[in-house]
């Protein structure tokens, strides 16, 4: 017999032979393969079921449990769950699927009373556990704000035992180390209080509130976390119509129907934001938005009795419908919906040393001082090319700015300020009297709000013949462009804008336009009007300063 060679007789299967030495350590190899392959089997089946304890530990000892955790741990556990005192429990409907949701951006929003509050208030818990959690809560104002920080402190101690409340800092600190900042945010540039600071949660307590989406848009950027077991989500609220209400409807209403995940988008040129073609995510979505409806029958906690239901019902019907219905639809608009960026903005052009030059201004120390460069083209257009936005700057210090920025350009036609500059608070020279003594000068400007109003609105419009408007921005006026096409209605005086809005770049603009009304073909009937008004502008112009 030969070893290990093949028997190749004729006719006869192909076959080996081995020794018997051989044959013991094939059995031997194959013994240890059947070996390794049970122990690979045994060590995954330990890993799920080490896995499976992990998740039923955290379903006992976690203080948010979800559904789907208490659906998936055996029958004892969910009996011993179902002993420990639930502290919070979602109403069904529309409040359990906010709690529920995965997208990255979401407005609860509607009916008055239909738990949108609470349920911000136990979703900012969503990852108390989480030594890396840092949540901020805010509301506009700090009255607003109090009554939160109690409806907060009627259920968190209770659903994290030891979780204390700093009034120092107005700050839940939690047992895990996990931390949530309740603010409030009046005005637009209070926003650089939390600068260079993170948040894994953000969300807002009645967003509408809020005259534009500045804060909110801000507040995005502040929105990360390095810890991998966090996602980060911004959360808001709001009752239909408020000043903030015509946003809001464009940010999370329109874009697409209730209950529906959708690509986040601009809401001024509705363009979905997308990862642009240069990037390796190219075409993927930013994030996500979603918008809940809430309704008052969806919280058995207020429609039980009924009074509320009933008084709602009985507020007038604009109310009623925004209220009671939370109907988007009733919601304020912004006091100029007939601007269009697309229209009204355009790029920088080099303006002609021949066009008449004007300046208009706003002052303001701690909110902005907005400083606004008109052209006026031959056939009467006003171009604002430059703009001013700065806080913290006196009046000394403002009237460098501007000497800096004119040092080339051709003289001024006119310049306006706001008259109250003119007043005195002491001894010492005034706001408007300052600038001018250091080469800065100033007329007081037509503070007519309503006037002013009608003639921005009437530089918006098109005009019939070149189809152009009469008030042209250069985009780099970047507050201007920003707050006109947001400045919202007045609650108290449909005829003029909300005075509480950021309305520095607007009032700013109203100044310049009241030196230039419009005394087009169209606008015949106002053409005594402007004359009057050129007149009174020539006089004073000229006497005063010279112009
Ligand atoms: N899941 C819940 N569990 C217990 N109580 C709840 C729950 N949801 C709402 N409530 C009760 O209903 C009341 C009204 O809810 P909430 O203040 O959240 O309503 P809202 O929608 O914010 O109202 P508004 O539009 O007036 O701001 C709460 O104060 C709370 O007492
Ligand atoms: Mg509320």
């Amino acid at each position: 017999m030969v070893e290990d060679t093949p028997n190749n007789q004729e006719n006869q299967k192909r076959s080996y032979h081995y020794t018997r030495d051989n044959q013991l350590k094939i059995k031997a190899r194959q013994k240890v393969r059947e070996a390794e392959k049970k122990a690979k089997q045994a060590k995954i089946k330990a890993d799920k079921a080490k896995e499976k304890v992990k998740r039923l530990t955290k379903t006992i000892t976690n203080s948010v449990v979800t559904e789907k955790d208490l659906n998936e741990a055996p029958k004892d556990i969910q009996r011993f769950m179902g002993e420990r005192p639930i502290v919070f429990q979602p109403n069904k409907g529309p409040q359990t699927d906010f709690l529920a949701s995965p997208e990255e951006d979401v407005l609860y929003g509607g009916a008055a009373g239909g738990g949108k509050s609470y349920a911000l208030l136990a979703d900012l818990l969503r990852y108390a556990d989480s030594s890396n959690h840092r949540a901020l809560l805010l509301r506009r104002t700090i009255a607003e704000l109090t009554e939160l920080i109690d409806k907060s402190r009627q259920f968190y101690p209770q659903a994290f035992p030891g979780a204390v409340f700093k009034e120092s800092k107005s700050m839940w600190v939690f047992p895990s180390g996990a931390t949530a900042l309740f603010s409030y945010l009046d005005k637009d540039s209070d926003v650089t209080r939390y600068q260079g600071q993170s948040f894994s949660w953000i969300g807002i307590d009645e967003i509408t509130h809020y005259p534009t989406s500045y804060v909110w848009e801000y507040l995005r950027s502040r929105l990360r976390t390095t810890d991998k077991g966090i996602v980060p989500y911004m959360r808001c609220t709001a009752n239909p119509g408020g000043i903030g209400g015509w946003w809001v409807k464009k940010m999370y209403i329109d874009p697409s129907p209730p209950n529906t995940k959708f690509v986040a988008t601009d809401i001024d040129t509705k363009r979905e934001l997308r990862y642009p073609d240069n990037h390796a995510k190219a075409g993927q979505a930013l994030f996500h938005r979603k918008f809940i409806p809430a309704r008052l029958t969806d919280n058995p906690f207020l429609m039980r009795s009924g009074e509320y239901e009933a008084m709602l019902m009985s507020l007038p019907e604009t109310e009623r419908k925004r209220l009671l219905e939370g109907d988007w639809d009733v919601a304020e608009g912004a006091a100029f919906p007939e601007f269009q960026r697309s229209v009204h903005v355009v790029d920088p052009i080099e303006i002609p040393r021949s066009w008449n030059r004007i300046r208009a201004a706003d002052y303001g120390y701690s909110s902005p001082s907005c400083v606004l460069w008109g052209a006026i083209d031959w056939d009467g257009v006003i171009w604002i090319y430059r703009e001013l936005y700065v806080t913290k700057h006196t009046s000394d210090a403002l009237a460098n700015v501007i000497i800096e920025l004119e040092k080339d350009d051709p003289k001024l036609m006119m310049s306006v300020l706001d008259s109250s500059c003119w007043n005195k608070t002491g001894l010492g020279p005034s706001i408007a009297e300052t600038m001018i003594q250091r080469g800065v000068r100033w007329i007081q400007a037509d503070r007519a709000r309503i006037a002013g109003k009608i003639a921005i609105h009437r530089r918006l419009q098109l005009d019939p013949v070149t189809n152009e408007p009469r008030l042209k921005i250069f985009k780099t006026c970047t507050n201007l462009v920003r707050t006109l096409p947001t400045i919202p209605l007045s609650k108290v005086n449909s005829e003029d804008v909300d005075t509480k809005a950021e309305d520095h770049a607007y009032d700013a603009l109203r100044y310049m336009v009241m030196t230039r009304n419009i005394a087009a073909r169209d606008f015949i009937q106002d053409a005594r009007l402007a004359r009057e008004k050129e007149e009174k502008y020539n006089k004073i112009y000229d006497t005063t300063f010279g112009y």
